[in-house]
Order: structure tokens, then sequence, then C-alpha cells
């Protein structure tokens, strides 16, 4: 198989701690093809295709980024797109727990996945798209925090000034 990496999650919205995961991958392996979950019974604030549209937008000089939305189990997508590895952020300690549970899993889903850590920089260390989509609501500046394609989805979603 090839030296590419699965990058999974939500994305609702991306922020610059993934991006800034994301980079931090593209040092280690030829590839990185950012999964991003389709969710219908999840309340998301932005479809899958919107999700994926902007992860695409903002990667679209780095041709060694894919982005493709995926459901049903990772391991199962991991080996339809021919990877075995999963790249997933730790931004801190209070990640862990569930992050250990999760790699487990998939582990014992299939023992070829294996899933790699990441740390983002200390900037995103407290970054999740939960935040930002609260802050974005309640009308507060993401200035740095999130890519500007994401700062305009979600003033056009939640109205003016929305992350700005
Ligand atoms: O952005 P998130 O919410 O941290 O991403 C979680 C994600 C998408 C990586 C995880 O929920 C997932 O892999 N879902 C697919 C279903 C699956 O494989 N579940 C078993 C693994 S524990």
């Amino acid at each position: 198989m090839e030296n590419r990496a699965l990058y999974p999650g939500f994305f609702d919205p991306i922020t610059n701690g993934h991006v800034d995961i994301i980079r931090r991958g593209l040092k280690l392996f030829e590839g990185i093809v950012v999964a991003v979950l389709k969710n219908p019974k999840k309340s998301a604030l932005f479809s899958t295709k919107e999700r994926v549209a902007m992860i695409r937008d903002i990667f679209a000089g780095e041709p060694k980024v894919e982005v493709k939305a995926f459901d049903g189990l990772l391991v199962d997508f991991a080996r339809k797109s021919r990877t075995r590895i999963v790249i997933r952020g730790l931004r801190a300690i209070s990640d862990f727990e569930y992050e250990m549970q999760m790699a487990m899993m998939n582990r014992r889903l299939d023992e070829r996945v294996e899933t790699v850590f990441l740390m983002p920089s200390e900037t995103y260390s407290f970054l999740s798209s939960h935040l930002v989509r609260e802050v974005a609501r309640l009308g507060g500046s993401l200035q740095g925090l999130v890519p500007p394609v994401v700062t305009r989805a979600l003033e056009l979603r939640l109205g003016a000034g929305g992350g700005r």
C-alpha cells in the first residue's frame, strides 16, 4: 500500500488546527486523504458537500491533499482508499482517552490500520469546531482561527459578522 495517510473527521467546519495537522502530515507522508464523515443524523451546521468544498478550496494548490466524503466504518474506508495509516490530532490530555479508545477499536476491527497522533501548534491547542460554531453564532472574532473561506461561509450561514 502507498505511504498515504487518512485524516478523518467531521470538520464542521475545518479550523486552522485541522489545517496545521494536515500540513504537519504532509511532511511525513506522500499524501493525505482528508476523510469527511457523512452523517445525516448528526445535526451539522454545514452539509457534507459544503464541508468537503471548503477543505478542497483551502488545499486547491496542494496536489498531495485529496478530500473525500465517507460513511460507515473508517477501517472499511481505509481499505477502499488503499491506506493503512490514520492521523488524529491530540490537543491536550483530555483528548487522549477518547482517541485511545477509537485507535484501539480501529485496530481491533482491522489490525493493519495504524493510528498516528500529531500535535497541533500550541496556538490551536484550545480550538475546536464546536467552539468555532459557538463563537460565530454569538458574533465573536475568529480571526486567525479559521481559514478565510470558512469565515465567509460562517458569515453567509449565520448572518453578518459570523466569525469575524
Ligand atoms: O471530527 P471527529 O468528530 O473527531 O471525528 C470522529 C471520526 C469521524 C474520526 C469518527 O467518528 C469515525 O471514524 N467515525 C466513523 C465510524 C467508525 O469507524 N467508528 C468506529 C471507530 S471508533
